[in-house]
């Protein structure tokens, strides 16, 4: 008997390894901290609880989900668009609830890729992106997304054959890894490209809502004639700490909304229709809960760049997204200084290039991790010390 090549051919799960060494750690009784995951630690906020609670009691919700979602929470993400990005969305063709954006993520490449085709992705970038294609049949293509550019693809460095050949392409604004943010000159830009060599975008915007000092993030279907070539992505998980609840959209282009739902309606037969309910509480609710969460991530980022750069560790400030992007010191590979920080201090970072290899010489910190357990992994960070005396960590 064999597993399909579909499987057997996937690369190795990078994150095994620094499972095990926590394991391990923990095994011998050591206390971990870890910076790994961007999984809020901050509960969900009350009202949308109290409003899963009350939907969860009723029998009609204890059923198959009526049809794929609810209309009214179609029309509650519309509207939510409308409030937040003046764009207008048909909540019947251009919306589609998805059981988070990582499932729709994966099952898009399913609507683009036929066995031999390209996709160009962000490297480094969500690994998704990439093995949502692979899995496909797909190759993916990937886009160097480096500080030299401000952490954007150059589309004009894409080779024309490859352009040519691109059936789509994937970006992901605020980023993770890299925490870089885009502008609305980028997405217009996005646009033409796409345009000139006929491939469909897909934007995933998951921490569009988590932005510090004032910053606003731009949504792709702001850009100019966005809606003809493309889809964003969303999803409740960041914005309003729901990722135990999986929940996300997929808004913009009806076609491709449309291809989305029929590979959908062959696989999952909805979401849970009380979290369909708490979704649209979170949308259509107060929103003080966001400002109030982005205050908290805010002050850890502050503290997380400190630290860093007090021990000479480079690091800038980001503007979005739940993620410090820090430079290795030199000398390290983001795996061996990742590696060593487990060891030595019991502190989980994750290394650049579980992201890709262009994600070498950086390494990625999470900003949900409790306020006690930042500082104390904070603190332990400035015990660091340099086993192989190329870096110098400042006290
Ligand atoms: C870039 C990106 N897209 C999508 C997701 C998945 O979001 P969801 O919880 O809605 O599946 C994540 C989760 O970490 C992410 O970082």
């Amino acid at each position: 008997m064999n597993i399909a090549r579909r499987i057997e051919n996937l690369p190795p799960y990078p994150f095994v390894e620094i499972i095990n060494k926590i394991n391990e750690k923990r095994a011998k009784g050591e206390e971990v901290i870890t910076f790994a995951v961007g999984d809020p630690d901050i509960p969900t906020p009350p009202h949308i609880l109290e409003r899963l609670f009350e939907a969860a009691k009723d029998p009609a919700n204890h059923r198959y989900p009526e049809a794929a979602s609810l209309p009214e929470l179609r029309q509650a993400i519309a509207e939510w668009y409308k409030k937040r990005f003046d764009v207008s969305l048909d909540s019947d063709t251009e919306v589609l609830p998805l059981i988070g954006a990582k499932e729709g993520i994966f099952h898009i490449a399913m609507c683009f890729i036929d066995p031999g085709d390209i996709a160009l992705v962000p490297e480094p970038g969500y690994p998704v992106y990439p093995m949502s294609v692979i899995m496909t049949g797909g190759t993916p293509y990937y886009m160097p997304i480096i500080r030299e550019n401000k952490f954007l693809p150059d589309l004009d460095s894409i080779p024309e054959d490859i352009a040519n050949k691109a059936k789509f392409m994937w970006l992901n604004y605020p980023n993770n890894p890299t925490a870089a943010v885009a502008d609305l000159d980028f997405f217009n830009k996005v646009v033409k490209f796409a345009k000139k060599y006929n491939l469909y975008v897909c934007h995933d915007a998951p921490y569009s809502e988590i932005t510090y000092d004032g910053y606003r993030s731009v949504s792709f279907l702001q850009a100019d004639g966005a809606r003809e070539v493309g889809v964003e992505f969303h999803s409740l998980s960041k914005t309003y700490n729901m990722t135990g609840w999986r929940i996300g959209m997929a808004v913009g282009n009806a076609e491709i909304v449309g291809a989305l739902n029929t590979v959908k309606s062959n696989i999952d037969s909805g979401i849970p229709q009380a979290i369909q309910y708490a979704a649209i509480e979170a949308l259509t609710g107060p929103q003080d809960c966001v400002q109030q969460h982005n205050d908290i991530y805010q002050r850890r980022r502050d503290l997380v760049i400190d630290m860093l750069n007090n021990i000479g560790i480079e690091a800038e400030p980001p503007k979005a997204s739940l993620y410090v992007w820090a430079k290795v010191p030199a000398g390290y590979t983001s795996v061996e200084f990742a590696y060593d920080l487990i060891e030595q201090v019991g502190v989980v970072v994750i290394p650049g290039t579980f992201f890709g290899k262009r994600g070498e010489g950086y390494v990625r910190m999470s900003l949900t991790l409790p306020d006690a357990a930042l500082v104390k992994g904070l603190s332990r960070l400035s015990e660091w010390r340099d086993p192989k005396n190329k870096f110098r960590a400042k006290k």
